[in-house]
């Protein structure tokens, strides 16, 4: 009797070849080496999202039924823009899709990134979401905190954060500047830090893959700041038992099968998570030096859910 075999579909684009691409290729060709070994998967490679059309009940690129699959797996740049959002997030009404949507969409927004680690206990900076209207409330903050940080919310690499230390520069970017906008400020508490002490990680299928931090080329000052928005530029760091717990549980609150945390030391030695990844870094030489076979963790991700 023929075996019913799974259908997979993928769209993996090559980072550095592909606009969206974002794995890095040594690991992409591993992973889908990896994936042609599994006979009761059938695979259909190449479905960009971005591609796909919702006529009815169904969603298509070309002929193609994305909507008769039984996973979708991408890891490519662009799910956040609206209309590539609407496509994933009403492909998983039928379809299982790592990673999942609505996930991907709490880890990368920094208000519902913090809210969900203050929830679930985990440390993080203390945070504040004002509107120009509450620009008042924003001076006690400051006052208590010493210093904040503005974000955007969906930022990356470090850019368009500011440091803010006086009054006079918190009512010209949240009361003027915020106030034809009307949209919320995201403020958070800056903590004090040892920016050598700094540790990102990778987690995927609730596995530590590796602890690294950032080169001085993507250090500045205070912060680790990448203007070029290249990413990589690594070492490999043992992370700390205590450092390894916060990832493993950030990436359980979340939900993410793939996602990457920041970690800063504080000054009495308290760590802190400062930020989520949804699309963190699959670092070939790094996995190599903890050992941990990252290839592996993404085909359990698969195993797990069909
Ligand atoms: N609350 C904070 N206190 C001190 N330093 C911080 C804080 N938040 C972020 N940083 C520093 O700024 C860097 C960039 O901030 P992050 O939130 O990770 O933004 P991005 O998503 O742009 O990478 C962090 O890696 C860290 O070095
Ligand atoms: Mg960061």
């Amino acid at each position: 009797m023929a075996i019913l075999r799974k259908k997979i579909g993928l769209w993996i684009p090559e980072k550095g070849k592909h606009p969206a691409g974002k794995m890095e290729n040594p690991v992409r060709s591993a992973f889908l080496q990896r994936l042609k070994k599994e006979n009761r998967w059938e695979l259909f490679e190449d479905l960009d999202f971005t591609r796909a059309v919702i006529k009815s009940g169904s969603i298509y690129i070309d002929d193609f039924c994305l909507s008769d699959l039984d996973l979708y797996f991408w890891y490519a740049k662009g799910a956040m823009l609206s209309y590539n959002y609407n496509i994933l997030k009403n492909l998983a009404r039928k379809v299982t899709v790592i990673n999942d949507p609505p996930a991907y969409y709490r880890g990368l927004d920094k208000l519902s990134s913090n809210m969900i680690l203050h929830q679930h206990g985990i440390a993080a900076p203390e945070f504040a979401f004002i509107s120009a209207r509450n620009v008042d409330q924003s001076y006690k903050l400051l006052e208590q905190w010493g210093t904040l940080l503005l974000k955007p919310r969906q930022g990356s690499f470090g850019i368009g954060i500011v440091k803010i230390n006086d009054q006079e520069t918190l009512r010209d970017v949240i009361g003027h500047l915020g106030k034809e906008a009307d949209k919320g400020f995201y403020l958070e508490r800056y903590i004090s830090n040892d920016i050598k002490k700094w540790c990102g990680m990778t987690v995927v299928n609730n596995q530590i893959l590796f602890g690294y931090r950032k080169r001085p080329t993507k250090i500045a000052d205070w912060r680790v700041l990448d203007t070029n928005k290249e990413g990589g530029d690594v070492d490999y760091v043992e992370p700390t038992t205590e450092q390894r717990d916060l990832a493993l549980k950030a990436a359980q609150a979340f939900q993410l099968d793939i996602t990457g945390v920041d970690i800063i030391m504080a000054a009495d030695g308290g760590y802190y998570i400062v930020d989520v990844h949804t699309l963190p870094g699959f670092f070939p030489e790094l996995m190599k030096q903890s050992g941990v076979d990252g290839v592996e963790e993404l085909i359990g991700c698969i195993k797990n859910k069909i």
